[in-house]
């Protein structure tokens, strides 16, 4: 990863304390991360917590000597990717809208060059306030992101809007903020996660899927810009931030709503674990132990949906599909490649592999002209990878 430097400002609120998860978060990811608070902030949170999660100087002071007699708010300000300033109070948010430096946080905006995202969090009064509503729109107009704070119940005692979000949700807002927008004006289809096929009011067929692998896709495609749509089985995961999702239940509705979608986008991306076959008749009572030892359930095969939309709804569209393999992983992944008419099929080898739950994968790409291995690593650079070669 090449290393980016992220400006993390700390303004004097009670939700200071979760920017350490903040710093946390990405000083763990490989970030280098230069912490900025203002007096106020330090009332709430002690500069040496930050700099122990950090392993880096925190700057307070406009005027405290720096290295190599550099001019701090300037180095600061030309050394940093992004700048991310939460919480911001009604007072920073002020202070940029009029164009005052008066401390070092402040003047470091007035000299930085790269985004700059500002996460109000006040009292829920303070927020709705018309002045500092003025001055949000008009640091939105100069072109700063502002995030909107989240609903809850506030430190004050109040309920309501001006919570600053949870330290996850900001991170992943940094890291998409970090991407460069690649894949700006593409829409991708990505499908994740299992099916559920009922067989009476308590029993169901399903798989292992975790969805984690089209989560990933889905995830490092729209933070590249693209405009992406995830149709999603059951799984216990959060929809990535900027994606449109859709849940479904069985093979039927996966089908029918990749269906519906799939005329409007560039490319899909099929990770689903779509069941083959569905029990022929749902029973509406419970189906009850009989006198006998076994169990016949009659099964009937579902819409091969990748195959379907290649062969017959395919114009402009790059179809790339997931083969799990536990024998002949190549002959198989081939197979699938030309029966399903694919342009890519991404094999997983489930024999000597932990995929189902794993953060991990290693997969083999297919292609019609091309071999690609890409070795053991997170599901997330896997799937950067992938949309590489896409
Ligand atoms: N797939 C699909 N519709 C189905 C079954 C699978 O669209 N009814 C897609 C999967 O999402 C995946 C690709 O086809 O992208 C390959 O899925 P896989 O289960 O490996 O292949 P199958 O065709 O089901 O063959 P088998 O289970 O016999 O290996």
């Amino acid at each position: 990863m090449s290393k980016k430097n992220i400006l993390l400002g700390i303004t004097g609120g009670i939700a200071a304390y979760k920017m350490v998860h903040v710093a946390s978060n990405l000083t763990k990811m490989g970030y280098q991360i230069d912490v900025v608070m203002t007096s106020s902030a330090q009332q709430f949170v002690s500069p040496l917590t930050f700099r122990s999660i950090t392993n880096r100087s925190v700057h307070t002071d406009l005027f405290s000597e720096s290295n190599n007699n550099e001019v701090k708010h300037i180095s600061l300000a030309d050394n940093t990717d992004l700048v991310m300033i939460g919480p911001a109070t009604a007072n920073i948010i002020g202070k940029i809208a009029n164009g005052i430096a008066d401390d070092l946080l402040s003047t470091i905006i007035m000299a930085v060059r790269s985004p700059v995202i500002i996460v109000p969090a006040m009292n829920v009064n303070m927020y709705n306030n018309p002045i500092v509503q003025a001055n949000i729109k008009k640091i939105k107009e100069y072109g700063y992101q502002v995030l909107k704070p989240a609903v809850g119940i506030l430190a004050c005692g109040y309920e309501g809007k001006g919570r600053l979000p949870e330290p996850d949700i900001l991170t992943e807002y940094i890291l998409m903020n970090l991407k460069e927008k690649d894949l700006k004006d593409k829409k991708i289809l990505v499908t994740a996660g299992p099916t559920i096929e009922k067989i009476d009011p308590v029993r169901y067929l399903s798989n292992n899927s975790s969805g984690k692998m089209g989560y990933a896709l889905a995830k490092q495609a729209s933070y590249r810009g693209a405009k992406v749509k995830l149709i999603a089985g059951p799984t216990n995961l959060n929809p990535p931030l900027g994606v449109q999702f859709q849940e479904i239940v069985s093979a039927r509705q996966l089908y029918q709503a990749v269906k519906d979608s799939f005329a409007d986008y560039d490319l899909l991306i099929m990770t689903a674990a779509v069941a083959d076959f569905t029990p022929k008749e749902f029973s509406n009572e419970k189906i009850k132990k009989n006198a006998e030892d076994h169990l016949i359930l009659e099964m009937k095969k579902t819409n091969d949906i990748i195959k379907e939309l290649a062969s017959n709804k395919k114009s402009k569209q790059k179809i790339i599909g997931f083969a799990a393999e536990s024998d002949n992983l190549f002959e198989n992944a081939e197979k699938k490649l030309a029966e399903k008419n694919l342009d890519m099929v991404v094999a997983n080898d489930i024999k000597n592999n932990e995929i189902f739950g794993s953060d991990f994968t290693e997969v083999t790409i297919l292609t019609k002209d091309n071999k690609i291995e890409l070795n053991r690593s997170s599901k997330e650079e896997i799937a950067d990878k992938i949309l590489n070669l896409v």
